[in-house]
């Protein structure tokens, strides 16, 4: 970030501090209809058109440094999937499907490959570029089997930095036109390595959980003892960027103001300066989200297992470390995010029971809730309003207000 940038968004901190009433131009928004959250129909259209069709967060580079190194899960609620890292040192994505029998090829969440992956049913054996190569027993099957009709089905995949991130439509945009003004803004933290990786499971819609998480106006009552006392959520300055993407910066209390270092390091830049005044976070659409600190930040993603159940998985993320376990701070700062976790999920699931309940419309959010409302509008976007039930969508208010530039607000 440059300091033109920095200074903008200071200005921009101390105008929020100062007003006393939302923006005139500002809309007063209405309720967010309550469907949208308890819907099995609307989170079907969710997975169709957004989960399959949006650049997902699959993991680091770091999880698998060397070739033959493989990672696989099944987040996705489409199909089990494997990272793996060819000689070229490439990282490419597959469907964890055999194309035998259709077993999945391995069930260790990682591991290490060699120079060959052999699917632990009847072992029929692929390169690390996915190609069938062996099969054994050949003389049941057909002298014309052609074995490249059967290699692993790859996935989208391609990498920012050391994020890994896949797509399950081959017509999308590349990642980086996805990612637009946060892969500018955010560039600085794109090579970090992720540790103290955590999970829980919520009995909530997967956006009941990630909007607990973009505004800050309920630090007060629901943080006092831990984050209320490090941020003054009254400077927020939140924009909106294209593709559902959106930044929030809320100014340090002078307490935890990080003044920068005595030697400043040599790839310091005004934006480290800025996150050592103000928690600087992105939500990365649909379903991740960075609050940073002046050199890592935490990752937290969202994955819906169902239309009120959501996994939320963090990280500490932050400077390598080099060789053995990672730095005990580092521990620490997971352990402690996680006490904060508990305090911000603490009313989700009550809300998903509300939510269900005719005596309420829906969330109404405040000009400082306005990322929840972006969120809410750009899901209609990208599912395509006509797809919609009338009595579901909302109001499209805020989308000529996304801005198409880092430095811009
Ligand atoms: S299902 Fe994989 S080898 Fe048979
Ligand atoms: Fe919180």
């Amino acid at each position: 970030m440059d300091t033109a940038t920095a200074d903008l968004l200071r200005k921009e901190i101390e105008r929020e501090r100062a007003r006393n009433a939302p923006p005139a131009d500002f809309p007063d928004l209405p309720p967010i209809p309550r469907a949208r959250y308890t819907d099995p129909a609307f989170h079907e259209l969710e997975r169709t058109y957004i989960f399959d069709r949006s650049w997902l967060y699959a993991g680091s580079g770091w999880e698998l440094p060397d070739a033959g190194d493989y990672k696989s899960f099944d987040n996705f609620g489409r199909a089990p999937i494997l990272l793996l890292r060819g000689k070229d040192m490439k990282v490419r994505a597959f469907y964890n499907t055999c194309q035998h029998r259709g077993a999945t090829i391995t069930r260790e969440p990682c591991g290490k490959a060699g120079s060959r992956l052999k699917c632990q049913f009847h072992s029929w054996t692929y390169d690390l570029e996915g190609k069938l190569v062996g099969i054994p027993g050949p003389w049941d099957f057909s002298p014309d089997l052609d074995k490249s009709k059967h290699n692993l089905k790859p996935v989208r995949c391609e990498m920012w930095g050391e994020h890994i991130f896949i797509n399950f439509d081959d017509g999308a945009p590349d990642l980086l036109t996805f990612l637009g003004p946060v892969a500018v803004d955010f560039e600085w933290a794109s090579k970090l390595r992720p540790s103290n990786r955590r999970s829980r499971v919520m009995a909530c819609n997967w956006r009941i959980a990630i909007e607990a998480f973009i505004e800050v106006y309920h630090i007060t009552t629901i943080h006092p003892g831990s984050v209320a006392d490090s941020i003054d959520y009254r400077g927020t300055v939140s924009s909106f960027f294209p593709n559902g993407h959106s930044r929030m910066i809320v100014p340090s209390t002078p307490k935890h103001y990080q003044a920068p270092p005595e030697t400043i390091p040599e790839d310091w830049d005004e934006g480290r300066a800025l996150r050592g005044e103000a928690n600087v976070s992105y939500h990365i659409f649909p379903n991740l989200l960075t609050p940073a600190s002046q050199t890592g930040y935490m990752l937290m993603e969202f994955w819906p297992l169902d239309h009120n159940h959501t996994e939320i998985v963090t990280w500490v993320v932050d400077r390598d470390w080099g060789e053995g376990p990672p730095p005990p701070e580092y521990d620490q700062r997971g352990a402690y995010f996680d006490t904060v976790l508990d305090e911000d999920t603490w009313n989700m699931e009550h809300i998903q029971h509300s939510l269900r309940s005719s005596a309420f419309a829906g969330p109404k959010c405040s000009y400082h809730e306005k990322r929840i409302y972006y969120l809410e509008e750009h899901v209609d976007t990208a599912l395509g309003v006509e797809r919609v039930p009338e009595h579901l969508r909302v109001q499209p208010l805020l989308s000529d207000r996304i801005v198409t530039t880092a430095g811009a607000i």
